[in-house]
C-alpha cells in the first residue's frame, strides 16, 4: 500500500471510530455494538438492583443473540438485572405461554414481546405506557402505534416490523439462463422446476421452493399473501369473511400441487427457521421468509449468492407482503413497573432500532432509522422497490380477542390443503369458523 492507500486507511479508521458522527459507519453484524443508555446513572439512582424477567425473542436467526447483547448493555450501565428468557420460536405457541401467565395474574414476566396480532387480545393484562413513552412513540410509524393502542391506552411500543419477502439465488438463476426473478407465482413455479431438475443430478436434496407451511401463525402470514396477490382477499374484507371464493381456492389447489414436487412434502411442518436452514445449506432456489433471515443467512454457504425482492403475483393483483412485527410491553402484574419502563425506553429508542437492524436484519419502526444509510446497507429490502410493496395485515381487527382461535381455524385448514386436501372441501369449512368468531 503506498502513503496515500495508507492515509486513506488511517482516516477511514478514524471515521469509522467516530460512530455515527462519521459517514463510514459500521453496517454489519459483526461491527456494529450495543448504543449507550441514555440517562442510565439518573436510572440505575432509582431503579439500581432491581431484577426484571424478559421474554424476548427464539432461535431464530440472531435474534436470540442480539437479545443477549441488549441485556447486557441495560444491566451493566443501569444495575438493573434482566433474567432474559427466550419465548418458543412458534408464535402461536409464545401466544399460547403468555396467555397462560397472564391469565394466572402472574409477577413473574415484567417485560414481554408482542406479536403485532396480539395486543387486542392482551390489552387488559398490559400497563398503559402512553404517560411516559407516548413522546418517544411519535418518533415511530403512526400505524404501528395505532395497532399498540387499544381503547385509547398505548398497551405497547412498537419494536420491530416485519414484511414476507422473495429470497432468491443469483448464481443459479443466472445458471439455467434467468436475468430477472420470477414476477408472478406461475413463472416461480416454472423457473424453481427447470433449476430443481437441474441441480437434483448432483444434489438429491435440492428443491425450488420452500416458506412456512406447518399448521401454527407462519402459514396465516404465509397463506393471506397468497390470497391478496391472487385476488383471493385477505381471509376477511370490510368485517365480512370472504376466504370461500374461486380466487382463493385455485391459488390454494396451485400451492397444494406444488408439494412433493418442487416443494418438499415436509414443508407442512416448515416453520422460518426450517426453510431457512433448508435455504441456507444451499439446498433451495427460492424461499419465502422475513427479513431477519438476510442477516442469519450471510455466515452460510449461500453468503454473497442471494437477493431479495417482492413476492409473486397473480395477474393484475398487487405483490404483497403480510406485516409481522413485535412490539414491547409491560405486564401489569410486574412488580418493578418504573424498572420495566426504563428498559422499554431503552429498547425502543432511535439508537436501539438502528442497531437491531444492522444486527439482525429487523425492519425499523421508526421511519428515521429506516433512512440511515449504514441501516439501508445492511438491509436491502429497504430500498423504495421492494420496501414500498402492498402490505397486508392480518385480520386481528376484526377479530379482536378472538384473533388467535380464528388464526388457528385458518392455519389447520389451509395446513390440510398443503397436506392434499382440495381447497373447494376446506375452505367452506373455515368460513364458518370464522364467522362465528367475527365481531358483529
Ligand atoms: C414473524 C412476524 C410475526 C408473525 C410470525 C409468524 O415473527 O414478525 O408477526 O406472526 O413471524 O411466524
Amino acid at each position: 500500500m503506498g502513503l496515500t492507500g495508507a492515509l486513506a486507511l488511517v482516516v477511514s479508521l478514524a471515521i469509522a471510530g467516530a460512530g455515527s458522527a462519521g459517514t463510514a459507519e459500521p453496517s454489519t453484524p459483526a461491527a456494529v455494538k450495543p448504543p449507550p443508555v441514555a440517562g442510565a446513572a439518573a436510572i440505575k439512582a432509582k431503579y439500581g438492583g432491581q431484577s426484571i424477567t424478559f421474554v424476548g425473542d427464539g432461535a431464530v436467526g440472531n435474534s436470540h443473540v442480539r437479545d443477549q447483547n441488549l441485556v447486557a448493555q441495560f444491566s451493566k450501565q443501569t444495575g438493573i438485572k434482566i433474567k432474559l428468557v427466550p419465548h418458543p420460536a412458534d408464535s402461536s405457541a409464545a401466544y399460547s405461554q403468555l396467555a397462560r401467565n397472564f391469565s394466572a395474574h402472574s409477577s413473574s414476566i415484567d417485560v414481554m414481546m408482542m406479536d403485532v396480532v396480539w395486543p387486542g387480545a392482551f390489552a387488559p393484562y398490559l400497563v398503559n405506557l402512553k404517560p411516559a413513552l407516548g413522546q418517544q412513540a411519535k418518533l415511530h410509524a403512526a400505524g404501528i402505534v395505532l395497532n399498540d393502542t387499544v381503547k385509547g391506552k398505548l398497551v405497547a411500543m412498537p419494536w420491530f416490523g416485519d414484511f414476507g419477502i422473495l429470497y432468491y439465488r443469483t448464481d443459479l438463476l443466472k445458471k439455467y439462463g434467468y436475468s430477472k426473478p420470477p414476477t408472478s407465482w406461475a413463472q416461480l413455479g416454472a423457473m424453481a422446476k427447470k433449476i430443481q431438475d437441474g441441480e437434483k443430478a448432483s444434489n438429491p436434496s435440492f428443491v425450488g421452493y420452500v416458506y412456512q407451511g406447518n399448521a401454527y401463525e407462519g402459514l396465516t402470514c404465509d397463506s393471506l399473501e397468497w390470497l391478496a396477490s391472487s385476488g383471493g382477499g385477505q381471509f376477511i374484507d370490510n368485517g365480512k369473511v370472504t376466504i370461500n371464493n374461486p380466487k382463493a381456492a385455485a391459488i390454494l389447489n396451485l400451492q397444494r400441487s406444488w408439494v412433493g414436487n418442487i416443494v418438499p412434502s415436509a414443508v407442512t411442518t416448515y416453520q422460518e427457521e426450517d426453510a431457512r436452514n433448508a435455504f441456507d445449506s444451499g439446498n433451495a432456489a427460492f424461499m419465502r421468509n422475513w427479513p431477519y433471515a438476510y442477516s442469519a443467512s450471510q455466515t452460510t454457504p449461500v453468503k454473497g449468492k442471494f437477493a431479495v425482492t417482492v413476492l409473486p403475483h397473480t395477474g393484475k393483483s398487487p405483490s404483497v407482503g403480510t406485516v409481522g412485527g413485535w412490539q414491547l410491553g409491560v405486564s401489569k402484574y410486574s412488580k418493578h413497573v418504573g424498572a420495566a419502563t426504563e428498559f422499554v425506553r431503552w429498547m425502543t429508542s432511535p439508537a436501539v432500532e438502528r442497531y437491531d437492524a444492522i444486527f439482525n436484519a429487523n425492519v425499523p419502526t421508526i421511519p428515521a432509522v429506516a433512512t440511515i444509510p449504514a441501516v439501508v446497507k445492511a438491509n436491502p429490502y429497504l430500498i423504495p422497490s421492494i420496501a414500498k410493496v402492498t402490505r397486508v395485515t392480518r385480520p386481528a381487527r376484526y377479530l379482536g380477542p378472538h384473533y388467535a382461535q380464528g388464526s388457528q381455524d385458518i392455519y389447520q385448514g389451509i395446513n390440510q390443503i398443503l397436506n392434499g386436501k382440495s381447497a373447494q372441501s376446506v375452505l367452506p369449512t373455515i368460513a364458518s369458523e370464522l364467522n362465528k368468531l367475527v365481531k358483529p
